[in-house]
């Protein structure tokens, strides 16, 4: 059993979001697994950077989606996405400085942050989003 599982309990019911959602939990799982195995300090920051890259890329596909239907709780669930990028870089910046260890505390939050986000702010949107079609 992985680090992180996915559920249908966390889809949004958008299989394009379901899909980012799943693969973004596949790279903190692929994360956990490089540090448990204790791989070299390169592959973990490699990895780290790939999560960074790719949650932005979903945070954006989100937001895009949201500002089109005129989502009124944008501006909260952007500042919620904002916070994510801003620690995960402060993670990569500690990381890549050697101050940091990535530590089961960051893997930890990295995972809570991701299900909490996407259980509770994410699916306020469906309704809103499923009244759009
Ligand atoms: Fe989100």
């Amino acid at each position: 059993m992985g680090f992180m599982v996915w559920s249908d309990a966390l889809s949004v019911n958008i299989s394009e979001i379901d899909h980012q959602h799943q693969h973004l939990i596949d790279l903190i799982n692929i994360l956990h697994d490089a540090m448990k195995q204790g791989r070299g300090k390169e592959v973990l920051s490699v990895t780290l950077d790939e999560l960074a890259r790719y949650a932005v890329e979903h945070f954006a596909a989100e937001e895009k989606l949201m500002q089109k239907y005129g989502y009124p709780e944008f501006s909260a669930h952007k500042a919620e996405h904002e916070s994510f990028i801003k620690k995960v870089t402060d993670f990569q910046n500690g990381f890549i400085a050697g101050k940091l260890l990535l530590s089961i505390e960051i893997l930890t939050f990295l995972r809570d942050w991701t299900i909490n986000h996407i259980a509770e702010t994410d699916k306020k949107y469906v309704p809103f989003l499923s009244s759009k079609g």
